[in-house]
């Protein structure tokens, strides 16, 4: 049987991933499941883990799962790694939210100063994770949804020895799932061609049964009810010019580069009225692991939903039982550009529609983007390259070159004020600087 090991195992989104793995059971024979967490989170370890436990009891399946704060244990022989940590915590992320916005700049956890603390705290840690894989399951796959993934997958790419990795995130199939919504069809008729990078993606085409239906869902999505959203993003009307002209499907998080001011303006008076994402996260949370604690719960909750990554275990689920069974499906994912989007590196993650084998995601070729988003991708990508190199060197001039190249920063000086208050509020997780 397969032996999957879950870093970050303590997370609310872990019954999630046990759902999945119980529904593809039967194609996806998982004998061995190890939630791996750190003694921060071993009480989290401890109420999800019970929960996974009772979920697996319930469907009556021989998956035996581990809870332990021992990485390298987890890791031993392991067939799929998936990672899904948070370090510094929901604190941290607090932090992320909150200082950048003190200057009037975006405070996010995977966009603008926010995302790049994310990937300065994560880098390393994920770096140590992929050398104890080359050591203790050197055939593993890493399959990443910690953020900043896209980040996180570039890092992977160009600083370790690990290959066989592949970044997640919920958000493509989130897209999908609402166009198939919108027209009111399931899921499996429809499909997107996905390109760009992570939480910068976009549908360049969509298609129903194979014909494209991209006026249609353009035209159907100008209308303010029918957004297509996250839970964890403020979702502010579009003009319904610029979606047509576009001519393509933007992801949510587009509107904190098209928008800019409008949702800076709108994340101020959210951290005023009821907190910032993180502290709206934390009482989320709080109330979720209240229901984890249920001995008599054996499924997963529905207030799970009130979470962004909503869909998660589909798309890790999938991916997993695509690269298993060699389905050759197509899913978005980040993986190795690899020529498939012109102008990005070819050594370069970005985010796209790929054929899932058991050699991994083979993109589809795109060629180039649409002139009109060009320019904002490739300033994306080498804002995550210098800022993935400032993450393992620690070197400040590179960090302040990745935090005044980011397009929701942009001013050198408040960069400079911006990144010297979070490097010191954030240091104990900065071993490198
Ligand atoms: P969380 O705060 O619950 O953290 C998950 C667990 O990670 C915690 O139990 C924590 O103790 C543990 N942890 C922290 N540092 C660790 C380390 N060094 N090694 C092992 N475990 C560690 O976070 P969450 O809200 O469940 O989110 C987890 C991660 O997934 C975050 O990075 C988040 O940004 C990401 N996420 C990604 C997507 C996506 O689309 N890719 C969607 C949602 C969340
Ligand atoms: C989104 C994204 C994630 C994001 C998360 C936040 O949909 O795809 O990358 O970080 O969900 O969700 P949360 O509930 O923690 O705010
Ligand atoms: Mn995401």
């Amino acid at each position: 049987g397969l032996k999957i090991a879950t870093i970050g195992g303590g997370s609310s989104y872990t019954p999630e991933l046990v759902e999945g793995f119980i529904k593809r059971y039967d194609e996806l024979p998982i004998t061995e499941l190890w939630l791996v967490d750190i003694e921060a989170g071993k009480e989290k370890l401890e109420i999800v883990g019970n929960l996974a436990k009772r979920m697996i009891k319930k469907a009556g399946l021989p998956i035996n799962v581990h809870l332990t704060l021992n990485r390298r244990a987890a890791l031993k022989d392991a067939d799929f790694v998936t990672t899904q940590f948070r370090v510094g915590l929901l604190d941290a992320r607090a932090k992320d939210e909150r200082i950048p916005l003190k200057y009037g700049v975006l405070g996010q956890e995977t966009n603008g100063p926010g995302g790049l603390f994310k990937g300065l705290r994560t880098i390393p840690v994920i770096l140590d994770i992929c050398r104890e894989m080359e050591e203790l399951c050197p055939n593993a796959w890493l399959i990443n949804f910690t953020n900043p993934a896209g980040m996180v997958t570039e890092a992977v790419l160009r600083y370790s020895n690990i290959k066989k990795v592949v970044g997640l995130c919920n958000v493509p199939i989130g897209m999908e799932m609402g166009v198939a919504r919108l027209l009111d069809v399931d899921h499996s008729r429809v499909r997107i061609t996905f390109a760009g990078l992570n939480h910068m993606v976009f549908g360049l085409d969509i298609f129903l049964d194979g014909v494209s239906v991209k006026d249609k869902v353009i035209d159907l999505i100008t209308n303010p009810d029918n957004a297509i959203t996250v839970k964890n993003v403020p979702a502010l009307e579009w003009e319904p010019e610029f979606l047509k002209a576009l001519n393509a499907l933007p992801c949510s998080y587009h509107h904190y580069y098209y928008k800019t001011s409008d949702m800076v303006e709108k994340e101020l008076k959210n951290a005023k009225e009821q907190g910032t994402r993180a502290e709206v996260v934390k009482k989320l949370e709080a109330e979720l692991f209240e229901l984890y604690k249920d001995p008599n719960l054996d499924v997963k909750p529905p207030q799970l939903e009130k979470r962004g990554g909503a869909y998660y275990s589909d798309a890790a689920v999938r991916l997993i039982h695509s690269i298993y069974t060699d389905k050759k499906d197509i899913q978005p994912v980040n993986t190795m550009n690899n020529g498939a989007i012109a102008g990005i590196p070819a050594d370069s993650a970005v985010e796209v529609s790929c054929i899932i084998t058991k050699e991994g995601p083979k993109p589809i070729v795109i060629g180039e983007l649409p002139v009109a988003v060009q320019g904002l991708v490739g300033q994306i990508k080498s804002f995550e390259r210098v800022a993935a190199e400032a993450a393992v060197t620690g070197d400040y001039n590179t960090a302040m070159l990745a935090m005044t190249i980011n397009p929701l920063v942009a001013n050198d000086r408040v960069g400079k004020l911006i990144l010297d208050e979070m490097l010191e509020a954030h240091k104990e997780h900065l071993p490198q600087f």
